[in-house]
């Protein structure tokens, strides 16, 4: 039987905003059986895709990205926010559910032939994932997927990422 995820993440309303429900994954995190399931379902999910590089975003994608990276045996690139990476970049703007950003990745950290899994914890309006998808392109490397703890159904991510790419996004929750 799945592991009841849901049960182990906790709803925040009106957080960091006014309308916004904050969806805790700190309990789920923080629960041993919970934090395995997550990282094997999606690293088995897409075990057999030749991939050869995990991204994820800073903060939360590092959480489910690095150890979905270590159980698949390949790379973790990090995709991080403004002036964090030391060498040089390349960088996408983005918009958030509330607010914008910019996340950078370093030039060299992805090459033309890598087949690149995003993992992060959410797909909320999808503009993170797209980011990303975008730094891969322009690496020119392949996306060959992407990975979520959650999806908020009702934001209509997947609608986003398909305008941008028609690799397969998988998620273990999904909120409508
Ligand atoms: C959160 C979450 C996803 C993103 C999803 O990141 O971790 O990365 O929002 O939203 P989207 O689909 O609308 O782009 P955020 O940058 O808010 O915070 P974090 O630094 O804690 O990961
Ligand atoms: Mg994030």
């Amino acid at each position: 039987m799945a592991f009841d995820y849901e049960s182990l993440i906790k709803d925040l309303p009106d957080y960091p905003e006014p309308g916004v429900v904050f969806k805790d994954i700190t309990p789920l995190l923080g629960d041993a059986e919970g934090f395995r399931a997550v990282v094997r379902d999606i690293a088995g999910h897409f075990a057999d895709r030749g991939v050869t590089k995990v991204v994820g975003a800073e903060a939360r994608g590092f959480l489910i990205g690095a150890p979905v990276a270590y159980e698949l045996g390949v790379g973790f690139v990090p995709a991080r926010k403004p002036g964090k990476l030391p060498r040089a970049t390349r960088s996408e703007d983005y918009t958030l559910e509330y607010g914008t950003n910019t996340l950078e990745m370093h030039l060299d950290a992805i090459e033309p032939g890598d087949r690149v899994l995003l993992v992060d914890d959410l797909a909320a309006t999808g503009g993170t994932a797209v980011a990303q998808a975008r730094l891969v392109e322009a690496a020119g490397a392949e996306m060959v997927g992407m990975g979520f703890l959650m999806e908020l159904a009702f934001l209509k991510p997947r609608e986003v990422i398909a305008r941008e790419t028609d690799v397969e996004v998988y998620a273990l929750v999904k909120v409508d």
